[in-house]
């Protein structure tokens, strides 16, 4: 019989060759092939590296959780990234751990108030409600489709403890504004990076900005795992409530498999437990498991090596469609990066002016019809969905410029899977649709 180490090499050897066999070079053969608005960017390493911990069969946080983890420090930068299942369980406890009561008179409380926005996509918003938190809603501005802040200081008042909101589609909101109003009222930031890992702001990377800032992992999003996210944050304090939260709520921080980190395993005194109580099995907070298996973080970690690849792919791409449509701004509004920013863009976004002649679901259908892929800006307005019509909220100015966007903007792709031909492809069908009026 071969040993272990020869038949997993032959595994990883034919697991390249079936890469290649099944994924290989596919060929875009215009108005046939579909042009996506995302996609998974992969190649061989992705599928070895998930094989190899197949193999492994360690199933839960492993060796690549912690070469994926380190790999995620070193880009931001910071003392802390916890992987998690997802974007949106991310979001969770990056809010659920400023609630720890760890943090004395700074925790949010239900009934505090926390400043977002009503146009994205509801997980930004759910962990707000979910903590019994009420949110204050801005509006949006159209073109870089982030919080307008010209009210923003009419928004607070002694109840404001937070604010929470994302990088619109890879475009930094205005870090400026929102950076003074925090310093200056002592509020939490937590920023939903999800859609814009990569983006800087003055130099500085989005997600680094906030106390606490969360990574989306989702096939649509920068590098994927399949399903999977992050929470990072550079405060060891709030990397441990993030932890707790994220592993049942219990206040032991061992990796699995390992016992005794903290030296204290038997000695420490909690709640009314006996003296010595296994710190194991002590529960500090009231928590979840959202944890990410080591077969997402093999994913993610060969994604880490191309993700400085993927943020120029996605800045040139956006370039091009850019300059593809610029003859086209009488009937659309281009998107606009925000001052003193450099966004790593999950998409291009565009917004139809109003009567010329054509409707945003005119135009969508057409792109439809020629197999090029549209998506709406989410949610639109969430106060008009279903799910959020009655929540406990309040509104600071108006939100017509969240509604604007909800009836008008849409988003084409500019993800590495963007091929010249593609781009060229759709920049035409665009110029079709507008000859035709
Ligand atoms: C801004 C934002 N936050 C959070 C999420 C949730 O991420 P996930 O799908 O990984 O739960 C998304 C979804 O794509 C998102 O766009």
């Amino acid at each position: 019989m071969k040993d272990i180490n020869t038949l997993r090499a032959e595994i990883l050897k034919l697991t390249e060759e079936y890469y290649h066999a099944k994924f290989g070079q596919q060929e875009f053969i215009p108005g046939k092939s579909k042009v996506n608005y995302a996609g998974r960017v992969f190649d061989e390493k992705e599928l070895v590296s998930l094989v190899d911990s197949s193999l492994d069969f360690w199933l839960t946080a492993g060796r690549y959780s912690a070469s994926f983890t380190q790999k995620l420090k070193d880009f931001f930068q910071v003392s802390d990234v916890h992987l998690t299942n997802s974007g949106s369980s991310s979001n969770l406890i990056a809010l659920s751990a400023l609630t720890s009561k760890k943090l004395g008179d700074k925790r949010l409380k239900p009934g505090d108030e926390v400043i977002t926005v009503a146009g994205g996509f509801p997980v930004t918003l759910t962990p707000i409600l979910q903590n019994g938190l009420i949110p204050v809603f801005l509006d949006l501005e159209i073109g870089t489709y982030n919080i307008d802040v010209t009210l923003l200081k009419e928004a607070i008042t002694p109840k404001t403890r937070a604010i929470m909101i994302a990088h619109t589609l890879g475009n930094p909101f205005d870090l400026g504004a929102i950076m003074e109003v925090v310093k200056e009222h002592d509020l939490w930031l937590i920023e939903d990076n999800c859609d814009a890992l990569g983006a800087t702001y003055n130099g500085q990377l989005t997600g680094t900005f906030g106390h606490v800032s969360t990574c989306s992992f989702y096939p649509a999003h920068h590098i994927t795992t399949g399903e999977g996210g992050c929470v990072v944050t550079n405060s060891r304090k709030i990397g441990h409530l993030v932890r707790a939260f994220r592993d049942w709520g219990r206040d032991c921080y061992c990796e699995g498999g390992v016992n005794d980190t903290c030296g204290r395993r038997f000695t420490q005194q909690f709640g009314t437990l006996p003296l010595g109580y296994d710190h194991k099995y002590v529960y500090s907070e009231i928590g979840y498991n959202l944890k990410m298996t080591d077969m997402q973080a093999a994913i993610g970690a060969a994604q880490m090596d191309k993700l400085p690849s993927f943020i120029d792919a996605r800045r040139q791409n956006f370039d091009k469609i850019y300059n593809g449509l610029k003859d086209l701004e009488e009937f659309l509004i281009l998107p606009r990066a925000t001052a003193n920013s450099n966004p790593s863009w999950f998409c291009f976004l565009l917004t139809v002016r109003e009567n010329k002649g054509y409707t945003r679901n005119q135009l969508v259908e057409f792109l439809d019809e020629n197999h090029i892929e549209t998506r709406n800006l989410f949610a639109g307005n969430l106060l008009r969905q279903p799910a959020f019509m009655d929540i406990n909220h309040r509104v600071v100015g108006s939100l017509d410029n969240t509604d604007y966007i909800m009836n008008n903007t849409f988003f084409i792709g500019a993800y590495p899977g963007m091929t010249n031909a593609k781009i060229d492809y759709m920049i035409d069908k665009f110029h079709q649709f507008f000859k035709q009026l």
